[in-house]
């Protein structure tokens, strides 16, 4: 993790981020900015340019640690920009957005042709163009926008626009410096909030998670149930009992320490059944274990590796804390789900549910033939209801 200090938008944002986290995701996720908008995540569409330090960047290929001190603007932050306000309105009355999928990073590309090239003619402005990809092919608007624009500038008919082209060094038509060097801003940042729902660090990690670290997404939570560590201890070596607690989770076959069977999601766009198999290591002198697992969804054909480690600790004679570390690698389709802050409070929510079925299933006063509230929740009102408190928390209120 890297502690770093940005300006996004004027709002000064500190927060602890992974190393491999790109700015793309920082904005979303820590800055709660979703008008940036990620296409390809890897360079090629331009859908995710933002600012920074007034130059276009595409945030999906900008690891966030590199923006540390740096100012970020993203399409919330451009009201007050004077050609942005030229180019709102002529985005308009050209119709040069459709779906508006595109329209965030094409803005803040219009905006560096704006001010680098005064002169630009319609072959100029597709060429520098052609790095933002617009897929309801709205190209002719966007051109007929900024050639707009560009005659609204001409003879330093906008002061402020004249002034910030000086500042670039843009002379006779093309700028002389093509990019320029802003120093880094020195701010005291004061915003020290996390996106994401607080998932509690556990201690003494199994030491194999350490060596897989690097591989996956990592998210850990806890929970507590209200018996003797020794009963939960063989309580979660019932796979079918275990399985029977989580959520969207179904047995198919079961020999030993070995289990196949099948996890349905549904959160938001993303609908999957994972089919797979997965081992159950034990390790009884520290109550700790291991399931590990690897699924295939059929119908996106997407990959899923897994490790559920967990490790029991023993809180007083007749309550156990339960510490679960996942690490989870998703290959295909829906790879682009797998490091959003929606799936972390999923899987943080679907951690809690685990627990309170656990400790249902445990409890020796109810019948064993009841039915847990698992079996009537499906991952989908699960999600509906991770989504909500995220848009509660979006507004101020708890959850
Ligand atoms: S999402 Fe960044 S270039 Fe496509
Ligand atoms: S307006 Fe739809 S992608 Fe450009």
């Amino acid at each position: 993790m890297s502690a770093i200090a940005v300006e996004l938008n004027g709002r000064k944002v500190q927060r602890e981020v992974p190393a491999r986290m790109h700015l793309g995701d920082f904005v979303r996720e820590e800055g709660r900015l979703t008008g940036t908008h990620l296409g390809c995540e890897h360079g090629v569409c331009g859908a995710c340019t933002v600012l920074v330090d007034d130059q276009p960047v595409r945030s999906c290929i900008a690891f966030a640690a590199a923006c540390d001190g740096r100012r970020v603007t993203t399409v919330e932050g451009y009201d007050a920009d004077p050609v942005m306000t030229l180019l709102r309105p002529a985005f308009s009355r050209h119709h040069a957005l459709q779906c508006g999928f595109c329209t965030p990073g094409m803005l803040a590309t219009a905006r560096d042709i704006v001010l680098r090239f005064p002169a630009a003619d319609e072959a100029k402005i597709r060429l520098e163009l052609s790095g933002n990809l617009c897929r309801c092919t709205g190209y002719m608007g966007i051109v007929a926008a900024i050639r707009d624009v560009l005659a609204q500038c001409g003879a330093d008919a906008h002061p402020e626009i004249a002034a910030l082209r000086r500042a670039l060094h843009v002379e006779g038509g093309v700028a002389a410096a093509p990019m320029r060097r802003v120093p880094f801003a020195i701010f005291e940042a004061v915003d020290t909030g996390t996106a994401a729902a607080p998932i509690e660090r556990r201690d003494g990690a199994p030491a194999q998670k350490e060596s897989a670290g690097a591989n996956g997404t990592r998210i850990q939570g806890h929970f507590s149930v209200p018996f003797p560590a020794a009963e939960v201890w063989r309580f979660m070596a019932d796979l079918p009992a275990v399985a029977a607690c989580l959520p969207g989770a179904e047995l198919t076959e079961h020999a030993g320490d070995r289990v196949k069977g099948r996890v349905a999601i549904k959160f938001g766009p993303m609908s999957a059944s994972f089919n797979g198999a997965a081992r159950l290591e034990r390790d009884e002198a520290s109550r700790s274990a291991v399931l590990k697992g690897a699924g295939q969804d059929t119908l996106s054909q997407s990959r899923a590796n897994g490790d559920v480690a967990y490790k029991l600790a023993e809180l007083s004679p007749s309550s156990t804390r339960v510490d679960v570390d996942l690490l989870y690698s998703l290959q295909g389709p829906l790879a682009q789900f797998s490091r959003s802050g929606l799936v972390k409070d999923f899987v943080g929510r679907l951690i809690q549910e685990f627990g309170k079925n656990v400790a249902l299933r445990m409890d020796p006063s109810r019948s064993p033939d009841a039915p847990l509230p698992a079996a009537r929740l499906n991952a989908f009102s699960l999600g509906w209801s991770v989504l909500w408190s995220r848009i509660r928390r979006l507004f101020g209120a708890g959850d």
